[in-house]
């Protein structure tokens, strides 16, 4: 049986800084396929985690590219429309992590590249892919339970990283990705 104890203990120390970072927690006043943008970049990263690292893959740099996939606010695209929107917050998202958190290269190209196909720019690792494919996943599992059977999701609340942030990532890991 997986200890999950242990993997949400790990998984915290991967990405503290940023959960704590108060330009990143801008992200909980986003709205985003009816939750929050902060509430989605987070499933999309513990997803990612616990995908590599089931994988036996390096996993610290994938999972804080996978929290930081779309770390741009709506004003960063104020002069964008929606269509405008979908391509170019990739690039926004990638130069905030940047300026923030000083990431690495390969991190900057997992980021800009994980709206592929609707950009043109395919995913240059495995890593890369699979944040495209898991921010895919978890989105369309977003839309249909917050959006389109209009549920909201409680933004601010549900990721309180001042509450009790071990039991809303426990509750996120159990119930919204089915992991025991
Ligand atoms: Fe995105
Ligand atoms: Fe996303």
């Amino acid at each position: 049986m997986k200890d999950v104890k242990i993997e949400r203990k790990e998984f915290y120390n991967i990405v503290s800084d940023i959960l704590e970072n108060e330009h990143f927690q801008e992200l909980k006043n986003e709205r985003h396929h009816g939750t929050s943008r902060y509430n989605h970049s987070v499933r999309v990263a513990i997803k990612t985690y616990m995908t590599a690292r089931s994988r036996g893959w390096s996993y610290v740099e994938i999972t804080r590219a996978a929290l930081l996939h779309d770390f741009y606010t709506n004003a960063d695209l104020h002069h964008c429309d929606a269509t405008k929107a979908l391509t170019k917050h990739p690039k926004v998202a990638a130069r905030n992590a940047k300026k923030y958190f000083n990431v690495s290269r390969r991190v900057q190209d997992m980021i800009k590249t994980h709206m592929y196909p609707v950009t043109s720019e395919l995913p240059k690792t495995k890593e890369a892919l699979l944040i495209s494919l898991i921010d895919k996943q978890v989105g369309t599992v977003e839309m249909l339970k917050y959006k389109l059977i209009r549920r909201p999701d409680v933004p601010k609340d549900v990721v309180d990283i001042h509450g009790n942030q071990k039991q809303v990532l426990y509750s996120i890991i159990k119930n919204d990705l089915q992991m025991e």
